[in-house]
């Protein structure tokens, strides 16, 4: 076991985050409100922006709930968190980087075969809202979207069925279950195109397994362009913020 002063002289210090949407913009988030130093990736500085501003907006919910009392100690923490964040669109990242994918389905030993680094090489994967959702899983087998995602496709089936509508089964899941979102406001939530690229490769490596069979409805909502809450329309529609 390495002593404490070992422990800390050893622990990550920098963070590089290649992808500022929904996921790497909360993994930047945190990690800068930890104390790392945070490099942010992505294809343009527009999307850069919006990035910034997705964290800048998500740190004002934290500040109005942890420095509610403090207002010169949100600022500090703002600017400080902020200050730890810089943003560029080159991912270069030197040999020695540990490198890590928040991969929701793709089995980690599938990207691993494609490094060079396999021993500087794993899976972390984080939940949506970052900054709320406690979990870090880097187990294998992806223990919630294992049990998450053919849940939610369930709950889809049970639509396409007939036997209830959305509206329906998300109260019976909040009031019965006690679950803060029901599945088809999740789904919204993680976004359709999401699920349904997690549910395509599933089916397409355990084409047997029935709770990994393709969803009619999920495919045309995702062929329309409704893929939840980011684009205004998903099983819900949404006002445009
Ligand atoms: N940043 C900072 N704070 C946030 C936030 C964010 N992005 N989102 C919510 N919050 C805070 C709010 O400010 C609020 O704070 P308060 O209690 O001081 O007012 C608190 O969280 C509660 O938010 P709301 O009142 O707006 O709404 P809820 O009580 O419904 O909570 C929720 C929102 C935390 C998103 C809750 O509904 C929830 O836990 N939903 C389930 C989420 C879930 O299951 N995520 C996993 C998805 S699967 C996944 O990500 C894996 C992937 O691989 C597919």
């Amino acid at each position: 076991k390495l002593s404490t002063t070992a422990s800390r002289n050893n622990a990550v210090k920098y963070l590089t985050v290649i992808g500022g949407g929904l996921m790497g913009s909360g993994i930047a988030q945190v990690a800068a409100q930890t104390g790392h130093q945070v490099i942010l990736v992505d294809q343009s500085e527009d999307i850069l922006s919006k990035s910034r501003a997705n964290i800048q907006k998500s740190l004002q919910r934290v500040i109005k709930k942890k420095f509610a009392e403090d207002p010169k100690g949100g600022e500090a923490f703002l600017s400080d968190t902020m200050d730890r964040i810089t943003t560029q669109t080159d991912a270069a990242a030197s040999v020695h980087t540990i490198f890590t994918s928040n991969t929701s389905s793709i089995p980690i030993g599938d990207i691993a075969v494609s490094t060079q680094r396999q021993d500087r090489f794993g899976g972390l994967h984080f939940f949506n809202p970052v900054p709320m959702m406690k979990l870090l899983e880097d187990t294998p087998g992806f223990i919630v979207n294992r049990l998450l995602v053919p849940y939610m496709v369930e709950a889809v089936r049970l639509v396409e069925r007939g036997d209830a509508s959305t509206k329906d089964v998300d109260t019976a899941m909040k009031l019965g279950a006690g679950y803060p979102m029901g599945p088809f406001e999740l789904c919204d939530y993680v976004g359709l195109d999401t699920m349904k690229f997690i549910l395509d490769g599933w089916s397409k490596n355990y084409p047997d397994n029935p709770l990994f069979q393709p969803s009619e409805l999920l495919n045309k909502l995702v062929s329309e362009g409704k893929l939840g809450a980011k684009t205004g329309e998903g099983f819900y529609k949404y006002e445009k913020k």
